[in-house]
């Protein structure tokens, strides 16, 4: 018996990464999920590697999200769970971001998300045995304080820690729970884009932030995707609009 059976998820972003892990852990414990991203080629390779259905959306798009709750309704029959996971690192200074930059990086990471907490809220209150269900949003440790050069992607991802907390109380009286979870220093494809394109110098990068750390090393993908079933769960009933800090230690206080 697993912790989720019967329940029916979508993940956002879900072709790698985060996203991925999140996937892994919801389908082994008896979770029908549907993973959606904009890449398709990765998404229906995991979606397939996983045992989850593969849907090619945009996360900024409103038809798409309509037609992809449509769809899972039609299919399933109801929606208990939704990850907005997608989401897109960008990192420059104030001063230098564009306009277009900043629009873009809002665009996917919280416009994204207020969509699928949108059309999520609609399907899940309109669930067969009563209205209920758990969304999770990823934020960051850098929806909790501010980063150099995260003019942009700070900015979005402290979007998602309130908007979480503002969907946690409007659908609480509907048992839809909303929460957001905050990752620190994460080895996903993400970052690791940013060790590789950093050359000669990545691994003394990477060395130097795990030293950092008070748990003394990067978070795996599965340290988020155990969190997110957790969320996901029953044994998180009584948890909604709080924000899920998974960093490793790295916000609680000066490493000196
Ligand atoms: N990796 C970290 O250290 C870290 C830390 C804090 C928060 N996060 C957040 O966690 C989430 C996942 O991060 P990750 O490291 O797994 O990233 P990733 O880049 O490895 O994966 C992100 C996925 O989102 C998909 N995606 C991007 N834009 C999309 C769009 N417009 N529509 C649909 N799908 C789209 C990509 O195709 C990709 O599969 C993101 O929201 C990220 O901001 C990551």
């Amino acid at each position: 018996m697993g912790r989720i059976d019967r329940k029916v998820a979508i993940v956002t972003g879900g072709a790698q990464g985060l996203g991925e892990a999140a996937v892994k852990r919801l389908t082994a414990e008896g979770a029908q999920v549907i993973l959606s991203d904009s890449n398709s080629e990765t998404g229906a390779a995991t979606a397939s590697k996983l045992g989850a259905k593969y849907y090619e959306h945009d996360v900024r798009n409103e038809d798409q999200w309509e037609a992809l709750v449509t769809d899972t309704w039609d299919t399933f029959g109801r929606l208990d769970i939704l990850v907005n996971n997608a989401g897109i690192f960008t990192s420059c200074p104030v001063d230098e971001t564009s306009l277009e930059e900043f629009r873009h990086v809002l665009d996917i990471n919280l416009t994204g998300c207020f969509l699928g907490c949108k059309h999520g809220v609609r399907a899940m209150k309109k669930n067969p045995d009563g209205a209920g269900g758990s969304i999770i949003n990823l934020s960051s440790v850098t929806g909790l304080r501010g980063q150099i050069g995260g003019a942009a992607y700070t900015s979005s991802k402290g979007g998602v820690r309130l908007l979480t907390k503002t969907v946690a109380i409007e659908n609480a009286a509907h048992q839809i729970r909303c929460n957001s979870i905050h990752p620190g220093t994460m080895l996903t494809p993400m970052l690791q884009g940013l060790l590789e394109a950093a050359g000669d110098q990545g691994p003394a990068i990477q060395a130097r932030m795990e030293s950092q750390l008070p748990l003394g090393r990067a978070g795996e993908a599965r340290d988020v995707g155990d969190m997110v079933l957790f969320l996901a769960s029953s044994e998180s009933r009584y948890i909604t609009g709080a924000e899920m800090v998974v960093d490793g230690g790295m916000t609680v206080g000066l490493p000196f």
